[in-house]
């Protein structure tokens, strides 16, 4: 999808235990800015229901799993994240919800920028008319 892919990280496994690193520009597309984590959402709680107009995000399931829907003007998917070493990258435009958070569920994401509010659309109608013409 448009704006919208999985990445596959490295995985380092060992008898010890398992190791991911991520570099800015060479596992994930923009240079990180900011990170933040979603933990202890409750059962049947849905997050997002917004899209970005710069920001670049990679949303990383570090336990449990989540269902990531997304869409644009003319696309729409559903990823499930339950694997560590996997990140959806989500770039501008791009319409999003979190549901089916399980129990204990860690949702890691990567930023390309400090948090702002004006670059959020949170108005799904408003975001639409903005994304029609990107498409
Ligand atoms: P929001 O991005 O709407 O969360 P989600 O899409 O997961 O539902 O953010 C929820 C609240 O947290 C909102 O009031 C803005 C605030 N917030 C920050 O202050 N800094 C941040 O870096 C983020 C991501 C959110």
């Amino acid at each position: 999808m448009y704006n919208c892919s999985l990445l596959k990280f490295i995985n380092i496994n060992s008898k010890y235990g398992d190791l991911t690193p991520i570099e800015q520009m060479v596992d994930v597309p923009f240079d990180i800015k900011r990170i933040y984590y979603i933990t202890k959402v409750p059962q049947g709680i849905e997050r997002g229901f917004h899209a970005h107009r710069k920001l670049h995000q990679v949303l990383i399931c570090l336990n449990g799993s989540v269902k990531i829907k997304v869409k644009n003007p003319k696309e729409e998917s559903e990823f499930i994240l339950d694997n560590a070493s996997v990140g959806l990258y989500i770039g501008p435009y791009i319409w999003r919800q979190m549901c089916d958070f399980s129990e204990g569920a860690v949702l890691l994401v990567l930023a390309s920028d400090y948090y702002n509010e004006n670059d959020y659309i949170r108005n799904f109608d408003f975001y639409m008319q903005e994304a029609v013409k990107r498409y």
